[in-house]
């Protein structure tokens, strides 16, 4: 089994997120770079961490028109991330888009193209924000709704959160890969987050990555906290 762990690096500099992910390498399968790093830090921060030989996942959670998510895709593969997020309420067209866009940008790079992870409903969203926006009441079969059309429309991935697992990969074709944020060990304080699951009970459940943020950078060791962390999974 490769290694799952996905090591948030929700830190606001450059020089921070180098020094935890030069700190923490050994123990994690890739880094996740998001819209705070990514907006202070820019594309060099993506080009700096590749130069390490890391894997990297930039959140950034496109959605837009298919052609400016297209656009930003192939953005994307020319740094060389291996994973990046959509949003799956940008619909079929824009999730074709993106997913052709990976593949063609990286045939034309000479790369593997990226895992293009579609964003399902925002784990802050619940039954009241989706009737305010005039979806779905129910946040499930929200969930299951644009999974099924990411899946419908080519995508290969999608980041669900930890309770949505064993609901997904009932409805999902095996290979699509599940990416879980909301991973807690028990050994830390929840957080803001409500619903969550161990690392190996995640795995159990289906994930085929895990997104791990304070757990690891909170931790007063993120090396040995990380290395707990994987050896609870073997
Ligand atoms: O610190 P923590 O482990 O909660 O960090 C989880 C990471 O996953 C953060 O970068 C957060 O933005 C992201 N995330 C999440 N829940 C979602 C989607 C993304 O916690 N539903």
């Amino acid at each position: 089994m490769q290694n799952p762990i996905i090591a948030a690096l929700d830190v606001p500099t450059a020089e921070q997120a180098l020094k935890l992910a030069q700190e923490i390498a050994p123990a994690v399968g890739a880094f996740k770079i998001g819209k705070e790093l990514f907006t202070s830090a820019g594309p060099d921060i993506v080009k700096r961490m590749r130069d390490t030989g890391a894997s990297v996942f930039l959140d950034l959670k496109f959605h837009d028109i298919p052609n400016t998510v297209a656009k930003a895709i192939a953005s994307a593969v020319r740094l060389d991330v291996q994973m990046v997020t959509i949003h799956t309420s940008g619909g079929s067209e824009m999730m074709r888009a993106a997913e052709q866009s990976a593949q063609q940008t990286a045939a034309q790079s000479g790369r593997n193209a990226p895992l293009v992870l579609g964003v399902t409903v925002l784990t802050s969203h619940d039954a009241n924000t989706l009737v305010e926006i005039g979806c779905e009441a129910n946040v499930g079969k929200q969930v299951e709704r644009l999974a099924l059309l990411a899946a419908k429309s080519g995508l290969r991935g999608l980041v669900c959160s930890p309770l949505e697992i064993s609901a997904l990969r009932q409805i999902l074709p095996a290979s699509i890969q599940l990416v879980t944020p909301g991973i807690r060990t028990g050994a830390e304080k929840a957080d803001d987050q409500k619903r969550t699951l161990t690392p190996r009970e995640a795995v159990q459940a289906g994930a085929s990555w895990l997104v791990i943020g304070r757990p690891i950078n909170a931790a007063p060791n993120p090396r040995a906290a990380a290395e707990s962390i994987l050896a609870s999974l073997r």
